[in-house]
């Protein structure tokens, strides 16, 4: 393997994305591929700590523009420092969200606008775009069912929730990239099965 294959993994609140990573690492790992398993935001030491700004439950005024600027430069520094490397060592990269959440929830249900959010995470990351996009759909209703955590985004109003899981149908919908939606409301196991039907013919061709 020469190089490799960048995997992202999205969708609203409990869909299940880390789930799915984590069986979908253990087959992969199974079948002989460096796996590397990695999340935004966040997954450099940098990204990390722009994350802990980001999910701070006590920051009640920031920006929108600041909430999505700091998204892309999470991104710049997890692209340029893991995923590419990663990806020139001819790993599979699991990367659970991508610019896909940022048009989701920046763009869309912060009405920022789709076109410039992806526009700003497209110059972050010099155009690194993931080979495969696996869509976890789930009803809003019940990714607030799903949803624990209290972080800043996760406390979002449920109206905030409902656009996000929409954004995501439509961006899957008018994707020309390689990708998958699969309902997330099947079991574990049905879903995991889907997305490999999926993945083998380009883990086949790696
Ligand atoms: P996280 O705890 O990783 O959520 P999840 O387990 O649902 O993936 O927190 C990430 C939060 O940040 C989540 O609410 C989605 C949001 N987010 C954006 O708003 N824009 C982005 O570009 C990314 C990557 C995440």
């Amino acid at each position: 393997m020469t190089t490799g294959l960048f995997i992202a993994l999205e969708g609203g609140e409990g869909a299940g994305k880390s789930t799915q990573t984590e069986r979908l690492r253990l087959h992969l790992e199974s079948l002989g591929f460096e796996v590397v398993v990695t999340r935004e935001p966040g997954g450099t030491p940098t990204a990390e700590k722009i994350r802990n700004i980001l999910l701070d439950p006590s920051i009640h005024d920031m920006p929108d523009e600041t909430e999505a600027l700091l998204f892309a430069a999470s991104r710049a520094d997890h692209a340029e420092n893991k995923i590419r490397p990663a990806l020139a060592r001819g790993a599979v990269v699991l990367c659970d969200r991508y610019i896909d959440s940022s048009v989701a929830y920046q763009g869309a249900a912060r009405g920022l606008g789709i076109d410039r959010v992806r526009a700003l995470s497209e110059w972050a990351t010099r155009e690194l775009h993931p080979d495969f996009t696996i869509y976890l759909d789930v009803p809003a209703d019940a990714s607030a069912e799903r949803m624990e955590g209290t972080d800043r985004m996760e406390i979002q109003s449920a109206d905030f929730h409902i656009r996000v899981q929409q954004a995501f149908r439509d961006i899957a919908a008018a994707s020309t990239r390689p990708h998958i939606v699969v309902d997330a409301t099947l079991s574990i196991e049905q879903v995991t099965s889907e997305i490999l039907a999926a993945l083998t013919p380009l883990l086949e061709k790696q």
